[in-house]
Order: structure tokens, then C-alpha cells, then sequence
């Protein structure tokens, strides 16, 4: 119950403007809502495969490239160091042109900065925070700009993106609220991120704590059955003959699902999932040789 009424009251100080800092005690939270591991893997591969096994804790740095030494260069942030790499070599990638990034979750400006420095000449940056003192953190004149209002609000969500999208990667390092991630990733992706495209959830191990799982159904489970969608070909086709180059059997198209004709790959790494996004027309085929 208290539960709810914390959730009630954020939305309220989002409302009005004032960033979200009432956080539900984990304890408090309805029972439903409590994060229950999977019994699957555990049922279906063997006990050796979750045997305890311990990770050490370490106070070494673990971040070494240009992304980091640009980051570590810029007071105001605070970041995982097993993001740098991931996000060097994602957004590198895409290549030399300018590009257009929308993040979720400005802060205190130090990945504003960063990627402003770090992203091609010529590149966009839009920041969007529920936090109106992010505004400060605008900079016209180096193409950084800042929204201030709610992840969560549609019609402001889409009112700034219409104004400065559509863009090529966009990441969401905001609330990290798992039905404000999935409502963005439900009107961004489809409306906003450009085709090739990158959207990219960060801490997505907060999905894991119950103070940000104000529902059952986290960004991570959508994730997990986007997968599932990247295979809807197959659930009504089931047979190999459907895809065969020069089989009878072959289809001269299938209906699947608007979101399955664009999503190209899904990447799952700690905390961090990427979804890239890029139009498909065919079915895949396969050839018996
Ligand atoms: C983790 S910080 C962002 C850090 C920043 N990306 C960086 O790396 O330096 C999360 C930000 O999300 C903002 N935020 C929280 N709830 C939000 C919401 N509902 N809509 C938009 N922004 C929100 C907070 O005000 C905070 O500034």
C-alpha cells in the first residue's frame, strides 16, 4: 500500500516538475510487484550449471579507452566502467557522419559533455530530464540541447522528439522506473529512432531491484521476448520447405508483427541491452545444396 502511494507521489512531483527523489521502501512494495527469480534455467539445465560460484569484489579500474579518458576528463557523472567499452564500440560502429542522439537522463551534464565530445563532428545531442536545474547543461552553439519534463508523459515525449528527432541511437539512463522504461521504449522505438538505429537501455540492472520495479514486467522480460518476435516467421510456418530457395512449398510472404520487420539484433550484456533497429522486407531463405 505505502508502495503505491510513493509511486502516486512521484508522479505527482513529475507532474509539477520536481525530479523524482521519493523512492518506495523495497520492503513496502505490493507483493505482486516484487521481483521473483526464473525457475526455468535452474529446471532445465543441470544442477552443475548453478552450482555457487563466487565473483571477486575489486577496487581496480576497469575502463581503459577513449570514451573513458573523454568521461574521466569531465566532472558530473557517475558510471558503470564495463559501459565505456560497450558503448565505444557500439556507437564507433555507425560510423564517421554526423549523428542524432536522444538520452534519457541528464544529470548532473556529464554524459551530455562526453558525448558531445566523443560523437562525430557535426552530431546532435538531445537530453531530456524530469530535472528542470538539467536545463543549465544546454549548450546551443555545440548542438547539446535539453527538454525538461517526464519520460513518462507521451505528449511531452512526443513533442520533443518530433522537434529534434528522428535520431540514431537513443539511450535511456533515466528513471530506470520499469514501466517508465517500457512505455519509452513502446513510443521511441517505433516512433523516434531512425532505421538503422540503436536503442540502448543502461543499468538495466535496477530491473533487479524492487525499489524500480513498480511492476512485474520489467524492460529486461520485454527484452527477452523480443526475441521471441525476432522468431514470429516461424510460429505459423513450421517447416523449413517455407524458406527453401525454389521449393514449392515456398511463401511469397508472411504476416508477422510491425515491430518484427525491425528489429535486426538484440544484445544482452550486464546491465546494458541494445536493440538495433533496421527495416526488413524478406523472409530469410535457406538453400538445399
Ligand atoms: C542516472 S541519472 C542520468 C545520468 C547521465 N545520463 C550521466 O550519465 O551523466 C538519471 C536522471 O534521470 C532523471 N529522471 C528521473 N526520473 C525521470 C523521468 N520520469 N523522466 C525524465 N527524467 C527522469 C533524473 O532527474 C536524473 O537526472
Amino acid at each position: 500500500m505505502l508502495g503505491s502511494v510513493l509511486w502516486r507521489l512521484n508522479k505527482l512531483l513529475a507532474g509539477l516538475g520536481l525530479s523524482y527523489r521519493v523512492r518506495a521502501n523495497p520492503l513496502s512494495l505490493e507483493r505482486e510487484h516484487l521481483y521473483q527469480p526464473p525457475s526455468q534455467p535452474a529446471k532445465h539445465l543441470s544442477g552443475e550449471h548453478f552450482k555457487p560460484t563466487r565473483l571477486e569484489g575489486t577496487d581496480e579500474g576497469q575502463a581503459n579507452g577513449e570514451l573513458y579518458s573523454i568521461w574521466k576528463d569531465i566532472p558530473g557523472g557517475h558510471k558503470w566502467h564495463h559501459y565505456f567499452d560497450i558503448y565505444e564500440s557500439t556507437i564507433r560502429d555507425l560510423g564517421d557522419a554526423p549523428l542524432r542522439m536522444l538520452e534519457i537522463g541528464v544529470n548532473r551534464g556529464g554524459s551530455a559533455k562526453m558525448w558531445n565530445r566523443f560523437l562525430p563532428k557535426g552530431s546532435v545531442y538531445l537530453g531530456l530530464d524530469i530535472n528542470p536545474d538539467c536545463k543549465q547543461f544546454e549548450d546551443r552553439d555545440n548542438n547539446i540541447f535539453v527538454e525538461i519534463g517526464d519520460q513518462s508523459e507521451p505528449g511531452f515525449v512526443s513533442r520533443i522528439t518530433k522537434e529534434h528527432g528522428p535520431f540514431d541511437i537513443i539511450i535511456d539512463d533515466g528513471s530506470h522506473v520499469c514501466s517508465h522504461m517500457v512505455e519509452s521504449f513502446n513510443f521511441l522505438f517505433d516512433t523516434a529512432l531512425k532505421s538503422p538505429g540503436v536503442y540502448i537501455a543502461e543499468d538495466a540492472h535496477s530491473n533487479f531491484w524492487p525499489g524500480f520495479r513498480d511492476q512485474s514486467y520489467s524492460f529486461i522480460d520485454l527484452s527477452k521476448d523480443l526475441v521471441d518476435v525476432l522468431h514470429s516467421h516461424y510460429v505459423a510456418n513450421d517447416s523449413e520447405m517455407y524458406f527453401r530457395q525454389g521449393h514449392s512449398a515456398h511463401l511469397s510472404s508472411a504476416l508477422v508483427p510491425k515491430i518484427a520487420t525491425q528489429i535486426k539484433e538484440i544484445r544482452f550484456l550486464d546491465s546494458v541491452v541494445i536493440i538495433y533497429k533496421n527495416t526488413k522486407t524478406k523472409l530469410p531463405v535457406s538453400e538445399y545444396n
